[in-house]
């Protein structure tokens, strides 16, 4: 039997973020270089944009406590997360001062963060478009280089 709930007007960011579970979504660790140090984050917001120019993008919070360094980036390199890399991606989501402590990276394209743990789909990008939309920005960046694993990507969905 099909269930549908009531449609409602009561668009509120608690009842937006809920529904919107139930698009399903791939996860992806974000990295780049802040104030002279690397960080990174948890993100399921990236997305494929376009493919002539090759362009990729994912939105930031304004809420987060590296969004400075973030908007003055160059550039990023998306870590797409493997099925059993939960760890990994609750490691870039949890708050912390230094979230490179303890792990293993190489200074990639432009000097940026490249992950040592090998991943399914690892990008690095240039940014093209840096575009506010609401309580967020749209990071929009040129793909640079694609690096593969045969490693099953994560599915997060309710
Ligand atoms: C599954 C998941 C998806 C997330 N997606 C995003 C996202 O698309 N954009 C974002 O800014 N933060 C996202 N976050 C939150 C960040 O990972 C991070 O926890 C938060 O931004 C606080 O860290 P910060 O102060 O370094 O930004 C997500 C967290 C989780 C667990």
């Amino acid at each position: 039997m099909t269930c549908v709930t009531p449609t409602t007007p009561d668009v509120t960011p608690a009842v937006l973020r809920e529904q919107m579970a139930r698009w399903p979504t791939g996860v992806a660790v974000i990295t780049t270089i802040g104030s002279g140090r690397p960080i990174g984050k948890t993100v399921n917001s990236f997305h494929a944009t376009s493919l002539e120019p090759p362009l990729v993008g994912w939105c930031i919070d304004h809420r987060s406590s590296q969004f400075a360094e973030w908007m003055a980036a160059d550039g990023y390199v998306v870590h797409v997360v493997a099925h059993d890399q939960a760890a990994l991606m609750s490691h870039f989501a949890t708050p912390s001062t230094d979230r490179f402590r303890g792990v293993d990276w190489v200074a990639g394209l432009d000097g940026m963060p490249v992950l040592v743990e090998p991943v399914p789909l690892r990008l690095e990008c240039r940014v093209s478009h840096r575009l506010p939309a609401g309580d967020h920005t749209y990071l929009v960046g040129e793909v640079i280089t694609i690096t593969t694993s045969d490693a099953v990507p994560l599915c997060l969905k309710r």
